[in-house]
């Protein structure tokens, strides 16, 4: 291991690169995720897919791994996979309405003249307000006249007031403001304007209850609001948000009646806490992308040490399933990834309690792609174990639990790092009885996300040995078969 990072400190030291200055191991870092050169990030912002390029903005600090300072990143793709690094589009202006952060928010393409609606932060102040681009979005100006909504509607007792989805309805804008009601719950404020600066209120678009939680709670404050319209539905995704409570990222879809949403159902987004702060884009050919912030697992000293945190998940594409459910599915550009491939079939797995260990001795890796289809026959539990240690001290399990009908993440011996968060997070397989378990599987260096059924669920994984980059399989409590199994060694992207 301490030869692993002299290593890779070496490389980093010496690859030229000042702008990662200050990033001190490059270890845990993903291969084909998008992340800054260095520093602090979250949320993604301002996603848009603009003259044939999808454009990321990101809340960042280049100062550390840290949050502070808080500004705009951005990055560009043309292919959804190989991201090409802009630089920094925004940044607190000292002395003014957001000398203490340039927070969440949207981009619009208002008549061709790129715009952005983020809120300004000074003190206690959050408030709305506008920039406008060049027109290859690098440059950005904002508003002489910010903020451009003064405070929070005075008829209602919130608390905060802060990130934008903002959408076009017949020639009239409209944008949602993420808030809570005290007492009350989250909820997404509604405004209305003809020219994006002068926004009046109109009323709640939609409100939480803080004291329900059936289907799920959702909190006493709705972060990063996005509202869209999705094959002749419609979508609000929040950011469950609570001092004390548990943070994660929620949708709700519903129908959309004089400008008030009433959902009809609600669920979690991610069966983990760490895919947070989504947010969506249209491109050109009408689809539906999301994008989430994958919040690091490690603790803020080590965040702060290695001088980078945060992770943007894959792009997930969106659907409307038949039961009102919304569906996600990797994009399918992360194909051209695809390097090295190896297939295997109808393998049987370990019918014993001991839990014997079986590994695929022809794969190994941190930057991979699998697809399998289990049959889980007599078996309890059974699954894929990833970043494997020969010794078997480290593993990541992808585990399907037949009693239950749910598909995990466990990372609890992900790592010996006792620091690093590490648990086991299910969501349901959506697998009927009798039918094989299809997962789709991304390992990437600190990120494992799983597709099962239009559901997702990403966790962070940290790893301390460096051969823990084993891939086998374990069956419990009975027999199960692997039927198929294709496993891809994925590329790097260089993020130049
Ligand atoms: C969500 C969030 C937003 C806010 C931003 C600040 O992660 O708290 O509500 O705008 O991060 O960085």
């Amino acid at each position: 291991m301490a030869d692993q990072e002299e290593k890779i400190d070496d490389t980093t030291a010496n690859d030229g690169d000042e702008d990662r200055i200050g990033v001190k191991k490059l270890v845990h870092r993903p291969h084909y995720h998008f992340q800054p050169k260095s520093g602090w990030m979250n949320d993604p912002n301002g996603l848009l897919h603009w003259k044939g390029e999808y454009h990321l903005f990101y809340q960042h600090n280049p100062n550390g791994g840290y949050w502070d300072n808080i500004s705009w990143g951005h990055a560009r793709t043309r292919d959804l996979v190989h991201w090409i690094h802009e630089p920094i589009a925004m940044v607190p202006t000292p002395g003014s309405y957001d000398e203490d952060g340039c927070y969440s928010g949207c981009a619009v393409d208002n008549c061709g003249v790129p715009t952005f609606i983020y809120t300004g932060v000074r003190g206690d102040n959050q408030l709305p307000c506008l920039a406008t681009g060049s027109d290859d979005l690098v440059t950005w100006t904002k508003y002489p006249g910010n903020p451009v909504i003064s405070s929070p509607p005075k008829e209602l007792d919130t608390v905060m007031f802060r990130d934008h989805s903002v959408w076009n309805e017949a020639g009239v804008w409209y944008q949602v403001i993420g808030s809570g009601i005290r007492d009350v719950g989250g909820v997404a404020l509604l405004y209305r304007s003809r020219d994006l600066i002068k926004w009046d209120f109109m009323h709640p678009l939609c409100v939480g209850d803080k004291d329900s939680t059936e289907p799920m709670w959702t909190g006493t404050m709705w972060e990063c609001p996005n509202f869209f319209a999705l094959d002749g539905t419609y979508v609000l995704l929040v950011s469950v948000h609570d001092f004390s409570g548990p943070q994660y990222a929620a949708y709700m879809t519903g129908d959309y009646i004089d400008h008030r949403f009433a959902p009809s159902v609600e669920a979690r987004l991610d069966a983990a806490p760490f895919f947070y702060a989504p947010q969506t884009l249209v491109d050109a050919s009408g689809r539906r992308i999301m994008w989430g912030w994958l919040k690091d697992g490690r603790s803020t000293e080590a965040q702060v040490e290695s001088g980078w945190s945060g992770v943007i998940s894959l792009p997930r594409l969106l659907s409307t399933l038949p039961d009102g459910r919304l569906g996600q599915q990797p994009a399918r550009e992360l194909e051209i990834l695809r390097a090295a491939h190896h297939t295997f079939s109808d393998i049987p797995l370990a019918t014993t309690d001991s839990d014997r260990r079986d590994i695929l001795s022809e794969v190994r890796g941190d930057s991979l792609e699998l697809k399998a289809a289990l049959a889980h026959g007599s078996a309890t539990s059974c699954g894929l174990r990833l970043r494997y240690s020969p010794h078997g001290d480290e593993e990541t399990l992808v585990v399907y639990d037949a009693q239950a009908n749910k598909v995990g993440i466990d990372t609890r011996h992900s790592s010996l790092d006792s620091s690093t968060q590490r648990d086991v997070w299910w969501m349901e397989s959506g697998s009927s009885a009798g039918e094989p378990i299809e997962l789709h599987v991304f390992v990437d260096a600190c990120t494992v996300e799983v597709f099962v059924n239009n559901s997702a669920c990403a966790a962070v994984v940290y790893p301390t040995n460096e051969d823990s980059v084993g891939v086998g399989y374990f069956a419990r409590g009975g027999e199960a078969r692997i039927i198929s199994l294709d496993v891809w060694e994925l590329e790097s992207i260089t993020q130049s």
